[in-house]
């Protein structure tokens, strides 16, 4: 679709949104910007860098601006399954709140058993006034994995013990968009690892309902709130890689954005952490990074109000966006390419092309060619069990 056809149609959907009532009159997003100190330039130019991420033309930045101060139209469930609550932490943690936490503050959130203040019969009775309030029309977050079929009361949750389970069923059953954030809840996480005691699942396991996945250990703040401000956008699904990734966000190789990658061209490793290569920010491949492997956008986010990502503090990526990576991706500070890799090119692994071939383009096009083709390997059978 051409720029302006699609903006016409994204007006459209804002403008139509914004005939919704607020859901809750006494909070706007200038306002509470203007009492944060975040001047409108300030919060202009965030717009710009979300319109770049979602790959969007400058030019739509007006509508991102818009799409931001109308997400208090839509009603948000945020529910807990197992996990550590480290994808909620990502975006709330922070001493000086950024914008995207701000915003987080700032949308509807009907029901997040971390922020809300009542408890026990209360919370449960939320829940259900919630849904039941909303049915049909609001975005459903899940973060944690999903303990299910006979184990399933490994996770019980208020006075009724209900499972995680039948909680999430429910909740999916009435979702108008249903979002599963974090790597447990998109494909089950560490509670999956091997041997699964809990029996936890992704949330795609337990709904015929489409999922997006936004998975990460835990993602960025802004592959999260990014997600949410191309659904009130749009309206509809973005475009999903095979693992329902959005691809803005999960279509390239962290391999590919690295700012160390052209170390790896050039044949410059670190060998042991804490050596002269370490010092001088040299590829990480050889002291386990699984960058080659992983699909996500943390250089361009990064962590902690943007500051770094694994990388950049110097050690290597663990995979945690990719599917098992708990049991596939270890041990984490070991290359993983002998258990990968000798599949392809008669056994030339990425070991092999980091230690023998390491230098310049035909390495880089050998390694990318390859962990695409490992990546579709291994991705195969997970795609069968979920799809
Ligand atoms: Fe970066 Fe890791 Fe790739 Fe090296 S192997 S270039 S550290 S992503
Ligand atoms: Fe995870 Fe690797 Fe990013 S470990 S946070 S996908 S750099």
């Amino acid at each position: 679709m051409k720029d302006l056809d699609l903006f016409k149609r994204l007006s459209k959907r804002l403008d139509n949104l914004e005939k919704l009532p607020k859901l809750d009159e006494q909070k706007s997003i200038p306002k509470v910007l203007q009492e944060k100190g975040i001047s409108r330039r300030e919060f202009i130019s965030w717009a710009t860098s979300i319109a770049a991420m979602l790959s969007l033309p400058a030019s739509f930045t007006p509508l991102v601006a818009k799409a931001t101060e109308l997400s208090d139209r839509l009603p948000i469930i945020w529910l807990h399954m197992a996990e550590c609550t480290g994808c909620s932490e990502s975006l709330l943690r922070t001493d000086a709140p950024s914008i995207d936490s701000l915003i987080f503050d700032y949308i509807s959130l009907e029901y997040h058993e971390t922020l809300m203040a009542s408890a026990g019969w209360q919370a449960e009775a939320n829940l259900e006034h919630a849904i039941e309030k909303y049915k049909g029309n609001y975005i459903l977050m899940v973060e944690g994995g999903i303990p299910s079929g006979q184990t399933d009361f490994y996770l019980t949750i208020g006075g009724h013990a209900n499972t995680g389970e039948q909680n999430a069923k429910v909740a999916c059953e009435h979702a108008k968009a249903i979002f599963a954030i974090g790597s447990c809840s998109s494909f089950g996480g560490v509670q999956a690892a091997i041997p699964n005691p809990t029996g936890a699942v992704s949330l795609s396991k337990i709904t015929n309902k489409s999922v997006i996945n936004v998975p990460g250990c835990p993602p960025s703040e802004k592959n999260i709130v990014g997600t949410l401000l191309h659904y009130i956008l749009y309206g509809s699904l973005p475009a999903l890689d095979a693992y329902n990734r959005p691809k803005w966000a999960y279509g390239q190789r962290i391999h590919d954005l690295c700012e160390r990658r052209g170390h790896f061209d050039a044949g410059e490793f670190v060998e042991k952490f804490g050596d002269e290569g370490s010092k001088k920010g040299y590829c990480l491949y050889k002291v386990g990074c699984k960058g080659p492997y992983t699909f996500n956008n943390c250089s361009k986010n990064k962590f902690n109000q943007h500051t770094s990502w694994p990388i950049q503090a110097g050690h290597g990526c663990i995979g945690c966006s990719e599917p098992d990576f708990w049991d596939k991706m270890g041990p984490f500070e070991e290359p993983v390419g002998d258990k990968l890799y000798n599949t392809v090119f008669g056994g030339a692994g990425a070991d092999a092309t980091a230690d023998k071939i390491g230098v310049g383009i035909l390495a880089t096009a050998a390694v990318g060619i390859t962990a695409h083709a490992i990546i579709s390997k291994v991705k195969n059978p997970i795609e069968d069990e979920e799809h």
